[in-house]
């Protein structure tokens, strides 16, 4: 019945969770044809194939949704070197990476972002009209994740904007259905973003100063230690996944919170704040989408799927599942069990920016929760998301508020 279910249609774009409940209740383990891929999203079903990576390799999580035309393939051959390193690497490979990387995810370098981002944010805060309108997605939500993980990577500030840019288009390229036009830009701008990814660690080898780069290079413990391709294949990565995600969950978060009424509430209360953002991620997760590819012919709750077949794990559907949480279409932040969403993956690959990007959403509403008496979106505004498989935010949030 859903062979034809297409996780790229206009439908699911705009609001996936009802066809998602209709999937997950008739079809939860499902070949579509427009994507080529098997959409998985019962809970128990994501969660068994992030717990086996031997069965499930995550090789195919950032690769382009549909094979690119053979310009930009052309381009990326000449130029772009980067091979996998985190998020699409196997065991053994994976574990000596993440073991550094996990180590330069450390507390410590933790408590140096904490007091940039709450400057970053206040800085920004500072420059919104009083009591608005604004856009929170692009004038709040957009800047601040991107400028704390360039800090922590070690970028120059003045090349954020650029940077941005470049990710937008690996975005449209790994999770959308890009024209060949469009996939012959986003191939330029990422050669273009890993030529400048090579020349940072360059001249990091001959002055580390105090960042992430400088401590996968110092990390005498990894054998053999990390080469500067590796380290440049890294940080191109987490430039994307630091960012796109935490904007995303941001604007989420601010927008469940809003239409939720539970401003006051958290006002009142601000110990509600940590749950409120886990309840946002289990709710109106930033990923609703992640990939893995069967090793070997298998079956997945009880459906059979060949070796070879791509698997689609609808995490917006696994936190969704009502079989996992009782009346999961209500936003509730006092539910005990949020913390069971999948939106981070579960197992080897669990996200590591997962306590970074918790710590920021809670520094924003915190901020903004001392600020603002209320917030109120701004009503009749149509919200927009890109079109792609896997990212989900508003594009635009306009809100007012009076201050407090
Ligand atoms: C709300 C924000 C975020 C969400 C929803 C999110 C989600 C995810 C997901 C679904 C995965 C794949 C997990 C798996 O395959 O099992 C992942 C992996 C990863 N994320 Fe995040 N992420 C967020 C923020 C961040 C941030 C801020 C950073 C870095 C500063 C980050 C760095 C990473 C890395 C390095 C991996 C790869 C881990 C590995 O393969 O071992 N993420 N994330």
């Amino acid at each position: 019945m859903f062979a034809q279910f297409d996780p790229l249609s206009r439908e699911m774009i705009a609001d996936p969770y009802p066809l998602l409940a209709k999937v997950r209740e008739d079809s939860p383990v499902v070949y579509c044809k427009p994507i080529d891929m098997w959409v998985v999203s019962r809970h128990k079903d994501v969660e068994e194939v992030f717990l086996d990576p031997k069965r499930f390799s995550a090789a195919i999580a950032q690769a382009p949704l549909s094979p690119m035309c053979d310009e930009a393939m052309a381009i990326l051959k000449a130029d772009f070197t980067i091979e996998p390193t985190m998020s699409n690497f196997d065991p053994p490979g994976h574990s000596r990476i993440r073991r550094t990387l996990a180590r330069a995810f450390s507390t410590r370098r933790m408590k140096v972002l904490e007091p940039l981002i709450d400057r970053r944010c206040a800085e920004i805060l500072d420059g919104l009209a009083d009591g608005g309108p604004a856009d929170l997605a692009h004038d709040l939500c957009y800047p601040l994740p991107a400028l704390t993980i360039f800090a922590m990577i070690g970028f120059p500030e003045e090349d954020a904007d650029r940077i941005k840019e470049w990710c937008a288009d690996k975005l449209v390229v790994n999770w959308g259905r890009p024209s060949a036009e469009a996939q012959v830009r986003a191939a330029k701008t990422m050669v273009a973003f890993w030529k400048y990814c090579t020349a940072y660690v360059k001249r990091r080898r001959a002055d580390p100063g105090d960042n992430l780069v400088a401590d996968l290079m110092l990390d005498e413990s990894v054998s053999p230690p990390l080469s500067d391709n590796e380290i440049s294949s890294i940080i191109f990565g987490l430039s994307f996944a630091g960012h796109e995600t935490t904007t995303n969950q941001l604007a989420n978060c601010i927008q469940a919170v809003c239409e939720n009424d539970l401003w006051q509430k958290l006002r009142e209360d601000r110990d509600l704040v940590p749950p409120t953002v886990e309840e946002s991620l289990r709710f109106v997760s930033s990923v609703i989408a992640w990939r893995r590819i069967a090793t070997e012919d298998t079956t997945i709750g009880g459906t059979p799927v060949p070796k070879g077949a791509k698997l689609l794990l609808s995490l917006a559907g696994a936190n969704r599942d009502p079989s996992k949480f009782p009346e999961p279409d209500r936003f509730d932040p006092a539910r005990d069990d949020a913390r069971q969403h999948l939106s981070f993956g579960k197992g080897i690959h669990l996200c590591l920016g997962a306590h970074l990007a918790r710590m920021e959403i809670a520094i924003v509403l915190n901020q903004m929760l001392d600020r603002y008496a209320d917030l109120k979106l701004v009503s009749g505004q149509r919200y927009d998301f890109p079109a792609n498989v896997s990212f989900r935010g508003p594009i635009s949030l306009m809100a007012t508020w009076t201050p407090a």
